[in-house]
Parts: C-alpha cells; sequence; structure tokens
C-alpha cells in the first residue's frame, strides 16, 4: 500500500561531506527546472525537443535543428529573469566568489546570461571577460552591466564559449551551466573544451573553477503521482529539500559521479548499483540529485554548496518490497543530453536473478 506524507530526507552522505543549507520549500518552483516558456511550442523528434518558432506572419523560422533549438544551450529570457530571483542559487554563488575573488584577479565567465555571476566578481575587484553564445542574452547583459556601472570591469563576448580562448591567463573561471544529472546544459563538455584550448596555450596550469566539484546521486523512491486524483506518472522536478511529503526513500542516495572540474571530466554516467529496502514500499521512480561544491572555505572548515533540483523519473512498472530486500538500479546517460534519453530500471533482485537462471 503506498504511505505518503512520510518525512523523508536528502542522503546524510551529502549531507554530511558537505554542510547543506536546509532548504524548506514545498515544491519546485517551475521556472527553476528551466522548462519551456509556455508560448513555445514543443515537436518530439528521436530524443531532441524542438522549440517552434514563428515570424510575424506566422511563417515558422526554426528551419533547421541545432542545439540553439534544444534547451540547455538555449534557454529562454524569461527563465533568466527567474533564475535572478533564485536566491538559493544566486546566494550560493556570490558567496564562493567572494571568497575566491580577489581585486586584481582575471576572471571568466562561461555562459554569463544576464551578467549576474560576472558582476559580484568585479565587485569583488577584479575584471571579467564574460562569454555569453546567445545574442538575445549579450544584448541583455550588457545593458544591464552599463546600468549597474561595471561597464568598465566586465567585457561581454558574444561567442561560444567552447571555442573561445583568453588572451592571457585567467584566475578563476565562472561556469553555471548546471542541470540535474549534468543532463540538458553543456557544463560539461564546455569546461572540458575550455580546458583544452587553454592549456595548450597557457600550459598545465589551470584556473579555479567556481563550482569546484559536481556530486551526482540516485537512489529508488516510491513517489505519488496523485496530481488531485489523476495519477500521472511522470517525471517531475522537485526542490531539493529534506522533507518532500510526495517521495518515501526507498534507501538512501548513493553516488555515482563525483565530477572535479579541474580534472578529466567524464561524460558517460553509468550506475549498476544493488540498494537494502529500508522501509516497505511500492518502489515506481528513481529519483537523481545533484549537489554543486561552489567553493570550499578552508579557513571555516565550511564548503559552500548549491544543490540543483531533483529529478524524479517514473517506471514503466511497479513492485513491491519489504524491508531488508536487495533491489538492482541501472541507469545509463550522457552528460547534457535531453532526459528523454536517460535509460534506467529497477528490479527486485529475486526476480533477476530467476529471469538469469531461466
Ligand atoms: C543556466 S544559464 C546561467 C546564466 C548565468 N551564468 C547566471 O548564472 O545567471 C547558462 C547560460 O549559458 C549560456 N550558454 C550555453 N551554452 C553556451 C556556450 N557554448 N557558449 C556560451 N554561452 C553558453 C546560455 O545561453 C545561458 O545564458
Amino acid at each position: 500500500m503506498l504511505r505518503y506524507g512520510q518525512k523523508s530526507g536528502l542522503s546524510p552522505l551529502a549531507a554530511s561531506r558537505y554542510r547543506i543549507p536546509n532548504r524548506n520549500r514545498e515544491a519546485a518552483s517551475p521556472f527553476e527546472s528551466r522548462l519551456m516558456t509556455q508560448s513555445d511550442t514543443v515537436e518530439q523528434s528521436n530524443d531532441e525537443p524542438i522549440i517552434l518558432r514563428f515570424d510575424a506572419s506566422h511563417r515558422r523560422i526554426d528551419k533547421k535543428k541545432s542545439d540553439e533549438q534544444t534547451l540547455g544551450q538555449f534557454i529562454p529570457l524569461i527563465y533568466h529573469y527567474n533564475m535572478l530571483q533564485d536566491t538559493d542559487r544566486v546566494g550560493g554563488f556570490r558567496q564562493a566568489i567572494e571568497l575566491l575573488v580577489q581585486p586584481g584577479m582575471r576572471v571568466a565567465e562561461l555562459g554569463s546570461g544576464t551578467g549576474i555571476l560576472s558582476s559580484f566578481a568585479a565587485r569583488r575587484g577584479a575584471t571579467v571577460e564574460a562569454v555569453e553564445r546567445n545574442p538575445e542574452l549579450v544584448k541583455c547583459s550588457r545593458q544591464l552591466i552599463q546600468s549597474n556601472g561595471l561597464q568598465k570591469q566586465i567585457k561581454v563576448i558574444a561567442e561560444d564559449a567552447s571555442l573561445w580562448i583568453p588572451t592571457e591567463p585567467i584566475d578563476v573561471v565562472i561556469c553555471e551551466m548546471l542541470h540535474v544529472g549534468l543532463l540538458r546544459e553543456k557544463q560539461a563538455q564546455v569546461i572540458t573544451a575550455f580546458k583544452e584550448h587553454y592549456q595548450k596555450r597557457f600550459g598545465n596550469k589551470l584556473p579555479i573553477f567556481i563550482p569546484e566539484v559536481s556530486i551526482l546521486m540516485c537512489q529508488p523512491v516510491e513517489q505519488s503521482f496523485d496530481f488531485a486524483g489523476y495519477v500521472a506518472p511522470i517525471p517531475m522536478f522537485q526542490a531539493p529539500v529534506e522533507t518532500q511529503p510526495r517521495t518515501k526513500q526507498v534507501a538512501p542516495l548513493t553516488a555515482y559521479q563525483t565530477i572535479a572540474y579541474d580534472q578529466a571530466i567524464p561524460t558517460a554516467m553509468r550506475v549498476d548499483q544493488t540498494y537494502e529496502a529500508n522501509c516497505d514500499a511500492v518502489v515506481n521512480a528513481i529519483r537523481l540529485v545533484t549537489q554543486n561544491v561552489l567553493a570550499i572555505d578552508m579557513s571555516k572548515q565550511h564548503a559552500i554548496t548549491w544543490a540543483n533540483q531533483c529529478l524524479v523519473l517514473p517506471l514503466d512498472s511497479a513492485f513491491s518490497c519489504r524491508t531488508g530486500e536487495t533491489v538492482h538500479l541501472s541507469l545509463e546517460y550522457e552528460a547534457g543530453q535531453q532526459i528523454e534519453s536517460v535509460r534506467y530500471s529497477v528490479s527486485p533482485m529475486i526476480r533477476r536473478m530467476q529471469s538469469r537462471a531461466a
């Protein structure tokens, strides 16, 4: 039987390694999951959605499918306005930037959007190169930077950050193209390309990266997909809070990838993991949780963290399990790809062994 309303919490794993702020919000605000605007129409083709666009005469102008038209590389302007209001995100990055950026430093921001993170570095006395490839954001950020009086410290460069090479060495690189599981956005690819070009020009020593690390975690869960009596097992975003009344954690979170941005960044994600159920449950979904360590304040032995929205993915079929039983979770995807491309399953261990024997 499904039991909802139980207290559930993020894994002690993340909480014990890094101090994770308790963000006690009820549910994910829609903008934070960076979904489409309602005026955008989406066409599904293979794994990649295409945003249909029309000119003033109602003719389609999205003739070719390209990265610009897929979420991740392209984030509509309205979401940038909403991202500015996300106090956990902005506050975490601000703290990290104020800790690591010193007056006189050279800073690069890859994917600078409205320019807010660059502004924190500029206000610390750094000179900043803000690289953004969406022309709408280039224009918007130039205006905002000017109206904030920061145009002498911040130069907005209209370019693909994975091709851009600075002319002088950089002290700190800020890059927030982060999505749960490193899906959708191209954080992994852009930083990898940047490092490759940078080291060719300036040698092995790399700048400091903000964030420093992303920890990718998953777990089997029992999830309520009941929306006012209407049951819809759909992918769901959730705020990364300790109590999620619609979710029962069948087993603690386990980390499947820890990515340090100054090291080689893997893009092939794979989980093949067994869990012991810590409660009686109907397993009907998996949950992905991503915690980012933006910076570590060594003097206070404190990590400045920011968690992405969690992602709950429904299973094709649910099964019951009892406390102490073992379940197997498998997960496979490529960083930067769409959510629809994630392959995953959870099965009871006994059934798996029987099917192998058969
Ligand atoms: C999640 S937004 C963050 C924006 C900004 N850093 C902030 O914190 O508000 C990611 C930004 O990266 C930009 N972007 C994505 N891929 C890029 C690329 N290859 N080169 C430059 N900008 C890119 C997007 O247009 C978007 O503005």
